[in-house]
């Protein structure tokens, strides 16, 4: 195992974010609640602990408290807003409410050379209502703001700091850098946390878990379960067996890209079905979403069932978990809040399997799952795919699902996205944030009327969506140049047969939500 920080959440809307500043820089670390029993985790790889800012005051009865096994294990702290007034209060300092909450950017101005920050004035995000009234003893300050003498505090014997304000957001441009500081010069981490490393170390777990058994894997061409299986090809070769599900419901194109992807760039021997029939078969009929959702779940666990029989059950089962899925289930309160549909994913676990589970992405963020991906090789179309959903086009296609109204919905699409890859808007690395985050076409079962040459004509709607967002729980409709909306309604009506009316969705989330059902 790498080197490793072990970054404790007392209930901060940060704490993921300081987990993903550390691993941006190469370096380890595990987001764990702050009551988790800490022992197990304390492994000689483990160099030291931030503790994240909360909601709670110190001096309130249930509030969280800095478990004793830190100490015990005299490793260098870094306590971050919440976390700094905890690490006071435990260790005989005063906390008290400042006479202003003190929210938005500061400046700090830092005094004494140290090694967590530079000398002189930077800006940083506070935000805060308690603030430090006394140190505790051994401490000495380090940096002060108008509003706080102890915007930042150090111990250096012990290897004890701590901050007011949040390093690990972007409103505090130097805050990567204190991150780094802290866990490179003074908890003595090594940045091993890169592509390579996690590929080397993914496939060792993957040997001892897998042994000379064999490894199913459904490929939907998502980003995670696409970087599952290649790892675990990498891993065990031919012990995984593959199956692609061709549901009829892709975008244009993809059966093939990620039939070819697996199996010619990849050489795994990817099994393909071609499910088409059956399931239109199980939406005919169908227009209420959930129970379009129902249907595909159903199906697609069936086909699945009978690909697991036909190779004698196999006990393990890959699957594309990330670390974000395990650390939100882990916070109940946080835990699926936003989910208001049914999320059935075509390719997701059948309940009443029984498998063990193979998840190489568990511990990493979404960038970390790209940055693997694009170390194994896998292609930009598929390392960089936007989010789509389980259902795929069956619940951007409403009302029914026929072959005819989904192939109406796969041209408009492909239109719309040919168009914003080239006026460069589409997500890729170089605009991970910025750009369009997902952008697609709806089929509505409304027509309308309009007119054709000398014809009158009675046809179907298009709506282009497009949302830019940082984390798909809140959207903003993105702000598209109205030439290149102007240019795609026009190709839509005058390339693919039954549209005669194009419209944009100007809702965000909420109230509305990205997808249509
Ligand atoms: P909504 O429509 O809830 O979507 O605002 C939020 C994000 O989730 C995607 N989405 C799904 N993803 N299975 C998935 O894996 C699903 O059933 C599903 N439904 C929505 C959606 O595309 C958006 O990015």
């Amino acid at each position: 195992m790498p080197d490793t920080l072990l970054v404790l959440d007392f209930g901060s809307q940060y704490a993921q974010l300081i987990a993903r500043r550390l691993r941006e820089q190469n370096i380890f670390c595990r987001l764990l609640p702050w009551d988790a029993p800490l022992r197990e985790h304390i492994t000689p790889q483990v160099k030291g602990f931030v503790l994240s800012g909360g909601p709670a005051s110190v001096y309130a009865s249930e509030a969280p408290k800095i478990p004793a096994a830190v100490f015990e294990s005299g490793l260098p702290i870094l306590g971050i807003c919440y976390g700094m007034q905890a690490l006071t209060h435990a260790l005989g300092g005063r906390v008290a409410p400042a006479e202003r909450r003190e929210y938005g950017p500061a400046h700090i101005r830092v005094t004494a050379s140290n090694p967590l920050l530079p000398v002189g004035e930077q800006l940083v995000w506070m935000s805060h209502g308690d603030r430090i009234e006394a140190l505790p003893p051994g401490f000495e300050a380090l940096a002060s703001t108008e509003n706080a003498p102890f915007a930042a505090m150090g111990d250096p014997k012990r290897h004890y700091y701590g901050v007011q304000f949040h390093p690990e957001v972007h409103h505090t441009p130097q805050g990567s850098e204190i991150l780094r500081r802290f866990a490179v010069d003074i908890c003595g981490a090594r940045p091993e946390w890169t592509p390579q490393s996690i590929i080397h170390q993914t496939i060792e777990t993957l040997r001892r878990q897998i042994g000379d058994q064999n490894v199913l894997a459904a490929i939907s061409g998502g980003v995670d379960s696409s970087v599952a299986a290649a790892l675990v090809h990498r891993a065990v070769g031919n012990q995984l067996k593959a199956i692609f599900v061709d549901t009829g419901l892709l975008r244009q194109g993809e059966p093939e890209l990620v039939v070819r992807t697996f199996r010619q760039h990849l050489g795994v021997q990817l099994t393909a079905v071609n499910a088409v029939e059956d399931f239109l078969q199980a939406l005919k009929g169908l227009t209420d979403p959930e129970a379009k959702r129902r249907a595909i779940g159903e199906k697609f666990i069936r086909i699945f069932e009978e690909y697991a029989q036909s190779l004698g059950n196999p006990p393990f089962l890959v699957q594309g978990t990330i670390y974000p899925d395990v650390i939100e289930s882990r916070a109940p309160d946080k835990a699926h809040a936003h989910r208001i549909k049914s999320h059935h994913n075509v390719g997701g676990l059948p309940e009443n399997f029984d498998f063990q589970l193979v998840e190489p992405l568990r511990e990493l963020f979404k960038d970390e799952v790209r940055a693997v991906g694009e170390a194994l090789g896998l292609p930009a179309h598929i390392v960089w795919r936007q989010p789509f959903p389980g259902p795929g086009l069956a619940v951007r296609c409403l009302g029914e699902v026929t072959w005819e109204r989904l192939e109406r919905l796969r041209q408009a699409d492909a239109i719309f996205l040919q168009e914003l890859e080239a006026a460069g808007l589409l997500p890729h690395r170089q605009q991970a944030s910025g750009g369009v985050s997902q952008a697609f076409a709806v089929l509505l079962p409304v027509r309308s009327v309009g007119v054709m040459g000398d014809q009158r004509t009675y046809q179907e709607t298009i709506v282009l969506r497009a949302v830019t967002t940082e984390d798909f729980m809140t959207a903003d409709w993105a702000r598209l140049p109205h030439d290149i909306l102007g240019r795609v309604a026009n190709r839509i009506v005058n390339e693919v047969a039954g549209v005669n009316r194009v419209v944009y969705d100007i809702t965000s989330k909420p109230p509305a939500t990205i997808e249509w059902e």
